[in-house]
């Protein structure tokens, strides 16, 4: 594959970036033409952020996995897709090479099929990182079915919740998983999840840990049992099979969180998406034909969807998928696999970069890593300490680290360095992708036009026109979508983050200024764990904020008030941590729980969390004025317990 739109040096980043601006339509057109369609679109681009209705490539037809397989087969046919690493270091690896994978997303495809999925169905996909997931996802796409695929570190009680608003009609899953030591028991969860549903008609079963599971007649079915009921000899070559989409069909739903209480499912379309991953991908990472690139994110999140799958395939990529933790058997784990599979391009997560320093310099002695060309960053600001780590001891100061700023409603990178072509500024994100178009503003939606005394532009990071690869709606409910995104701040999409920006236009990203909180790179709503707290039979009410975290960015600090004690204090905070772990599930266990005996509260009854936020920050001082509470007191008395 070539790709005549991967921008090699700054002054073509320059004129690409100008020229998406004035003219986006012939801009993407031209991009968009280097993909496989089975029509061509009649509109490059409709859009009105007030409803809001965004469409790309509108009147377009084809099928995603016929970009990502299918378009593939001749050149790149005997050439691996998916590198796959088991958990445990002495298993075999799996090399699933284009050809191979094409095959096993038909059959897949013919096992949903003819299990009674079809086109717009949704499917519910809980697995853990193995080919057969990555089989899963693209399976869906080729039949048209909407995948949502849900974290395995989610409760059976999230799973539910997911399941009654996608209406989902099957699920996909394991018996097990591997990670690191532990095995987690997958079907159980789900089985858990099913109590009460009686919209699931199928749950397909890929037998992984071989841990005992239960099956339910007419229900649940095996896998491996599905595969040999479909023909062997599907095509491996040339179209056919695949359902012709719409350029704007629904490819997923993603679910993540928000100010709410209630996460949402983020809807991303066909066409828009896989150019804006493939863009992205090629571009960002500057990645070449042959190379291998290791994402060590999870499928579950949009990163593992966007570069693990889809950008990488649609590139002609090999993709690594690694089912384990980078501490497990030792925290030598990335270092072994990208001595392993002379990986050149390493994607990963500050938490993990953090994490894995804490370890020393040992894990990195005898490992090979000369291989390695770009490193990337993304899920929460990289601080400099990290970044300078992964420069000097991973890339050996020769590769260009790129930090990656997006998030799941954008389906690929906004703001980054592009690798070795633009500048990369430790902690700073720096130049939006061409097609990106932010703007600073403050409360009041003005664009922010003077400098702070640092010398920079600070305000709520929004973009001002949509690029392929965003959310379309949440599902299910539209005017969430609309008052979430587009209703703070007139004709804008607000993103929740606060950044600087400097005289050459470079943005720093500073961290959410709504109530999500970034812990170790996944995205937790502070209500949604409230909600979990207060459903503790002893709970009467909490507060929960976030506090710097050595290793995780942020931490969960939950101050709450109890009726009483059941046991000891001590036990009563696991009783909580427990409860919170069934509801919404291990990620988003709080870290500190401190028992309070009242909330600083505003007259209106509001409370405020911006005393609570500097308390867990360990800012005893600086709480600022607390005239306004109802009672100034219960503040003293907060400070003195504090954890
Ligand atoms: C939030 C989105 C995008 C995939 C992973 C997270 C934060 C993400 C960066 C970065 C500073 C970052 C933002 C954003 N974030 N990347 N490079 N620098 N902050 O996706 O779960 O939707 O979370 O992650 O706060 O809003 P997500």
């Amino acid at each position: 594959m070539s790709y005549p739109y991967q921008l090699k040096s700054i002054e073509a980043y320059r004129a690409a970036y100008k020229k998406s601006v004035e003219d986006p339509e012939s801009f993407w057109t031209e991009i968009a033409e280097n993909f496989k369609w089975r029509k061509k679109w009649d509109k490059v681009l409709n859009w009105n952020f007030k409803e809001p209705r965004i469409e790309w490539f509108a009147g377009g037809k084809l099928n995603i996995t016929e970009n990502c397989l299918d378009r593939h087969l001749e050149t790149l046919g005997d050439k691996p897709a998916i590198i796959w690493e088991s958990n445990d270091p002495e298993e075999r690896t799996r090399v699933v090479t284009y050809e191979r994978l094409h095959k096993r997303v038909c059959q897949f495809a013919q096992v949903l099929k003819n299990n009674g999925i079809k086109k717009g169905d949704r499917v519910c996909i809980y697995m853990g990182m193995i080919p057969e997931l990555a089989y899963a996802v693209l399976a869906c796409a080729r039949i048209g079915a909407i995948h949502s695929v849900i974290f395995g570190g989610f409760s059976a009680r999230s799973i539910a919740d997911r399941l009654e608003d996608t209406k989902a009609e099957c699920i996909i899953t394991c018996d097990g998983a591997y990670r690191g030591g532990k095995d987690i028991p997958l079907k159980s969860v789900i089985d858990d999840a099913l109590v009460g549903n009686n919209l699931v008609k199928k749950v397909i079963v890929y037998t992984r840990t071989r841990i005992p599971v239960s099956m339910i007649k007419g229900r649940d079915v095996w896998w491996e049992d599905e595969m040999l009921k479909v023909t062997d000899t599907l095509p491996v070559e040339g179209f056919g099979d695949a359902e012709v989409m719409d350029a704007e069909d629904p490819l997923f739903i993603l679910y993540t969180s928000g100010s709410t209480g209630k996460p949402k499912g983020v809807v991303h379309t066909t066409a828009g998406y896989m150019v804006w991953t493939n863009y992205t991908f090629v571009n960002t990472f500057q990645y070449q034909p042959g190379q291998v690139h290791f994402c060590t994110a999870d499928i579950g999140w949009i990163t593992g969807h966007s570069y693990i799958l889809y950008g990488p395939l649609s590139a002609g990529a090999t993709s690594v998928m690694f089912e384990g933790i980078p501490t497990w058997p030792d925290a030598g784990r990335f270092w072994d696999i990208v001595d392993k599979y002379k990986v050149d391009i390493l994607y990963t997560a500050p938490t993990a970069i953090r994490s894995l320093m804490g370890y020393g310099l040992d894990p990195i002695k005898d490992k090979d890593l000369s291989s390695l060309k770009v490193l990337g960053s993304v899920g929460e600001p990289i601080n400099e300490e990290a970044w300078n780590w992964y420069n000097e001891h991973i890339g050996k100061k020769r590769c260009p680290i790129v930090d990656t700023w997006w998030q799941t409603e954008n389906g690929g990178i906004l703001i980054s360095n592009l690798a070795g072509v633009t500048p990369s500024r430790p902690s700073w994100a720096t130049l939006p992708l061409p097609g990106v178009q932010p703007v600073l503003v403050d409360e009041n939606g003005k664009e922010v036009t003077e400098k702070d005394e640092e010398g920079f532009y600070k305000g709520n990071l929004c973009m001002k026109a949509p690029w392929p690869g965003m959310l379309r709606t949440t599902y299910g409910d539209h005017e969430r979508c609309r008052t979430t995104y587009f209703a703070t701040y007139d004709n804008l999409y607000f993103t929740g983050d606060g950044a600087l920006k400097d005289e050459e236009g470079n943005y720093r990203i500073t961290g959410r200024v709504d109530d999500v909180l970034n812990v170790s790179g996944h995205r937790i709503g502070t209500a949604e764990v409230e909600n979990a707290i207060n459903m503790h039979a002893s709970v009467v009410e909490s507060a929960v904020v976030g506090y710097p975290h050595p290793i995780k960015g942020l931490g969960i600090y939950a101050y709450v008030i109890v009726t009483g004690f059941h046991g000891d204090e001590e036990r009563t905070r696991q009783d909580i941590v427990q409860t919170v772990s069934r509801i919404i599930g291990p990620i988003a266990k709080p870290d500190k729980i401190q028992f309070v005996t009242g909330l600083p509260k505003t007259r209106s009854g509001k409370i405020m969390r911006r005393i609570l936020r500097k308390i867990a920050e360990g800012e005893l001082d600086k709480v600022g004025d607390t005239s306004t509470l109802l009672d100034p007191a219960v503040v003293d008395g907060i400070k003195e317990g504090k954890l």
